[in-house]
């Protein structure tokens, strides 16, 4: 098959059109061509099969959209990341994470007042029904706190039945708000079941990022005093993270929505989703794997190793499947892994200098620069989190947590499309063909 883009005459609706040619019968087949805001053009092949007989095959959705979304864009060429229009940069530099979740949640960037009564509204759902507490008892100590959040999450659904209804626009605005406001709670929770310290309330008092510094390092034993500096750190991250396009995560939190799925069990695959290492796991893995190398000494030897097509070792945080260009967000977080470090006294973290090398060495490196494989947001934010005191294990919690609101701004936005579709993909089929039952006794 052959195609072709032309601009169809004027006065037909669908301003541009693709032509497929199937080479062997000559017939041609056109298709409307539908242009966003930015960005390249896509080829709507709704029709593809009903006129063509063939379905498209793109297992890892390379070069497919899957849906239609004004909330973020990127151009990963040119390393641009922007919700709702604003660039990344801005919304670090000058906005807040609850700000950005409210850009996100209703389309722009909200009133004085319109602020004001979103923060109330999110610092007055941080608590838990009270019967959760009972709920995480029954996890081992050692679980991993993905594990427990990919079940507490979904148990959400179990407790909050007066926001189940997808179909009514205040019930999904409450358990959007109240999914932003508790994820904080649980996640602190998961972290302090794990090291056996009593579980901290919320605290109205503070902000989102100082509150949930508050329930992860604060004990009831004595008052505690939160770092600007590490809030400020925190509050960073979290807009880093609030949401990302159409990614593994995201997909799966819309193809769970598409099936009219509650909001609290979709957000828990999204969990389930991001927890992998090619994904959101990666910010722990990178921890993991400088702790391997252990010192500048042994950067050649893994360089080599990520090059070799038969080790699967890879080198995490690095490489992108959009970005082909610096992760704006790593270039944020570089920054600020150097005023957290700082800010502690740890000028000289070996760590952190470990990760500068290695960034130097794997961007000179052909390979790398070959495959446009550059540094990523999880390369650095490990780096951060680690000097904030989290254990290794609940990076991924916190990439969770942050992302929370661009899961739901995702799927609020699904389910107010006109005509909401359940997703289903189609395959190309690859095992036997039609086979008459052979019973057992005759089988060879
Ligand atoms: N180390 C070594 N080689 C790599 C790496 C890496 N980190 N990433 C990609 N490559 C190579 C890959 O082997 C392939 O080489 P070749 O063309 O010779 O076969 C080429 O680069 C293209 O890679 P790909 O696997 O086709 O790319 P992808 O878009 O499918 O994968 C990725 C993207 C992020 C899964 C991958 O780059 C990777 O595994 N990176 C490490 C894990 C990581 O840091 N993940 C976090 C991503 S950002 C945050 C998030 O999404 O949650």
């Amino acid at each position: 098959m052959t195609a072709d883009t032309k601009t169809a005459p004027a006065g037909d609706a669908a301003e541009k059109t693709f032509t497929f040619t199937n080479d062997q019968t000559g017939e041609s087949w056109q298709f409307p061509v539908v242009e966003g805001t930015v960005g390249p053009p896509t080829i709507d092949i709704r029709q593809l099969y009903q006129q063509t007989g063939h379905f498209t095959l793109d297992p890892a959705f390379t070069a497919t959209g899957s849906c239609k979304s004004r909330l973020t864009f990127i151009d990963g060429d040119e390393g641009i990341l922007m919700h709702r229009g604003y660039s990344i940069e801005d919304l670090t530099d000058k906005s807040s994470f609850l700000e950005v979740s409210y850009l996100l949640l209703y389309g722009d960037l909200p009133s004085k007042k319109q602020l004001d009564e979103f923060i109330r509204s999110i610092t007055y759902h941080t608590m838990v029904h009270e019967q959760i507490h009972y709920f995480f008892r029954g996890f081992r100590r050692d679980a991993h706190p993905m594990a427990i959040m990919c079940g507490v999450v979904g148990a959400l659904s179990a407790f909050y039945h007066d926001s189940l209804d997808i179909w009514d626009p205040q019930q999904r605005e409450i358990s959007a708000h109240r999914l932003l406001a508790k994820m904080p709670t649980l996640a602190a929770m998961a972290y302090k079941y794990s090291i056996g310290q009593p579980f901290m309330f919320p605290r109205n008092d503070l902000d989102y990022a100082e509150n949930f510094l508050y329930m992860c390092f604060g004990v009831p034993a004595e008052p505690f005093e939160v770092n600007p500096v590490h809030a400020r750190a925190m509050d960073k991250i979290f807009i880093l993270h609030a949401d990302h396009e159409q990614n593994a995560s995201t997909s799966t939190v819309r193809l769970a929505g598409s099936s009219q799925a509650n909001p609290f069990a979709c957000i828990a695959s999204g969990i389930a989703s991001l927890w992998g290492p090619a994904h959101g796991g990666a910010n722990q893995a990178v921890l993991e794997m400088l702790a391997e190398i252990g010192h500048k000494d042994n950067i050649p030897e893994f360089i080599e190793r990520a090059k070799d097509k038969d080790d699967p070792f890879r080198l995490m945080g690095f490489g992108h499947r959009v970005y082909k260009n610096y992760d704006p967000r790593a270039q944020v977080l570089r920054e600020s892994a150097h005023e957290v470090l700082h800010d502690l006294g740890i000028d000289n973290d070996p760590t952190l200098e470990l990760a500068m090398e290695l960034e130097k060495i794997a961007l000179e490196d052909p390979y790398f620069v070959d495959r446009k494989l550059f540094p990523n947001v999880d390369f650095y934010s490990g780096i951060i989190l680690k000097a904030l005191g989290f254990p290794d294990t609940m990076f991924t919690v916190l990439f969770a947590m942050a992302r929370t609101i661009g899961w739901i701004s995702q799927w609020k936005e699904m389910i107010e499309e006109p005509a909401l579709k359940i997703g289903r993909p189609r395959q190309l089929y690859t095992g036997p063909a039609a086979r008459p039952y052979v019973p057992i006794d005759e089988r060879k």
